[in-house]
């Protein structure tokens, strides 16, 4: 899988994402051989640039960040296609020289008319881009050359905005020209949820409700919100996380068997996981959200959310969110989805966890199980990449006594291929044209049906509860499982 000739436009070429994340991945690309020689890279930004100082920047986020080994020959070979353009969204001109810029590098490096237009920016600029891209000719698709754009999320602050944001991209680019990039769906080991469930004949007859117990999916991070106030404050854990990256972690383990991994199918699978989601009535006793107070991270002491630089005193702002979702079929009827995510916890942890039922019966005293708990699979997404399989077993000794223990797989141990970084694989999908790991839109609308009524119940209920740093989170969280007769992993 090499890309084609191609080139990218990128525009939001200072911010963090460009920098840490796209930058880096489209050198670790090259790199790789996976780009074509000729291929193009442009800046469009308000700064005075010269080609040479973007190329610089490019640079110096390729070296912070990159994942594989500098190479200053793959480096060159990039650089002879990086150029700048200077302008404001609303610059006529600008797209002009937009334009020309494209069609020399087309002539220059033959990257035959294929651009990808990356908007690392904020969505309320989407609509202003997109039509500019449209007035000045660069969203056509010629001779047969394609156009395509991606967009981060995002998408929207709930469902109406979300329809909005769909209907400025429908306006311009055919829907399968739109590349909606989630991050989560591009890690190695999101991926291998799909390779576990359908390529072995082991999990698929117990993945029911009636093995089943419940399923917990966390995305826990230990780092607070560092500089990022001016997106997080009024966004939110929930908007942030659940919206995107945990509800379509829960469709690859909620949905049915695909009919073939292209992207029609998967997508169709995944739409119906969404459509199917209920929530609970009572959703003051089935959600929690808290807000970080000061306390520990790493051994030193931290702020609290509200003391963070950028944010309001009196932000209600959620930094912790859990929620209690049922996918209602067949298949999973009476199971309960707990997705919880937030940031300021005791560590950096994702996974998903299937919980089974006890057994039916044990032939054994009760002191003999006093030990042993639910069986558990649980898929960890990162860090320490693989999976873990917890069952009882007997304890040696003389007596019967069963005790929980780990089976595992460690990515390092079976495979030597080292994982690409999300962000490597999903540009390189979206310059072959390949979009199974892309929500497409009806995903992202169904995502915020779910959402929107638990965030306005969460409106109308004004604060979050503060937890301490370093903790696992607000104990409304806590009791919202044990109201359940459950309790949460500690990763
Ligand atoms: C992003 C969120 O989508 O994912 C961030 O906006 C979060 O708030 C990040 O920190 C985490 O990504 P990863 O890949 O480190 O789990």
């Amino acid at each position: 899988r090499i890309a084609g000739p191609c080139g990218l436009v990128l525009f939001g070429v200072t911010g963090d994402l460009s920098r840490k994340k796209v930058m880096p991945a489209i050198y670790d690309l090259a790199n790789r051989g996976l780009l074509p020689p000729g291929f193009s890279l442009v800046g469009f930004a308000r700064r005075e640039w010269a080609d040479q100082d973007f190329a610089q920047i490019v640079h110096d986020s390729v070296k912070a960040h990159a994942r594989t080994e500098f190479r200053e020959e793959v480096w060159q070979q990039l650089a002879e296609g990086i150029r700048f353009v200077q302008g404001d969204f609303d610059d006529d001109a600008a797209f002009d020289r937009l334009r020309r810029t494209i069609e020399e590098l087309d002539e220059e490096r033959g990257t035959g008319g294929n651009h990808a237009f990356y908007l690392a920016i904020p969505p309320g600029f989407f609509g202003a881009v997109v039509d500019q891209l449209k007035e000045h000719g660069l969203a056509e698709e010629r001779d047969g050359s394609w156009r395509r754009v991606v967009v981060e999320k995002p998408f929207g602050h709930d469902l109406e905005s979300a329809r909005e944001l769909n209907s400025i991209l429908d306006r311009v680019f055919p829907s399968g020209s739109v590349f909606r990039i989630d991050h989560y769906l591009g890690k190695e080991t999101v991926q291998n949820i799909l390779a576990m469930r359908f390529a072995n004949e082991l999990f698929e007859p117990i993945w029911n409700a009636n093995y089943v117990d419940h399923v917990q999916i966390t995305m826990a991070e230990d780092i607070g919100i560092g500089g990022r106030a001016g997106y997080y404050d009024g966004i939110g854990a929930a908007r942030d996380v659940i919206q995107n990256h945990l509800l379509q972690l829960m469709s690859l383990v909620a949905m049915e068997e695909p009919v073939s991994f292209d992207a029609e199918s998967l997508r169709f699978e995944k739409q119906k996981v969404l459509s199917s989601v209920v929530l609970p009535h009572r959703l003051d006793l089935t959600t929690a959200r808290g807000q970080y107070a000061p306390g520990w991270a790493g051994g030193e002491k931290v702020n609290g959310f509200l003391e963070e630089e950028g944010i309001k005193k009196a932000s209600t702002t959620e930094t912790y969110a859990a929620v209690t979702l049922h996918v209602d079929t067949r298949r999973w009827a009476g199971v309960p989805f707990y997705l919880r995510t937030g940031k300021r916890l005791g560590r950096r942890v994702t996974e998903v966890a299937i919980v089974f039922k006890r057994a039916p019966h044990l032939p054994f005293t009760e002191t003999a199980t006093e030990e042993l708990t639910q069986n558990a699979l649980v898929i960890r997404v990162q860090p320490d990449e693989g999976m873990t399989i917890r069952f009882g077993s007997k304890v040696p000794g003389t007596a019967m006594e069963i005790r929980d223990v780990n089976m595992d797989f460690v990515y390092g141990g079976s495979f030597v291929e080292s994982s690409p970084e999300a962000y490597e694989r999903l540009i390189l999908d979206v310059l072959l044209g390949d979009p199974p790991l892309f929500p497409r839109h009806e995903e992202v609308e169904l995502s915020w049906k779910i959402l929107d009524p638990i965030l306005e119940h969460w409106a109308r209920k004004g604060k979050p509860e503060p937890y301490p740093s370093g903790t696992w989170g607000p104990e409304s969280a806590d009791k919202m499982l044990a109201r359940d007769g459950r309790v949460w992993r500690r990763p």
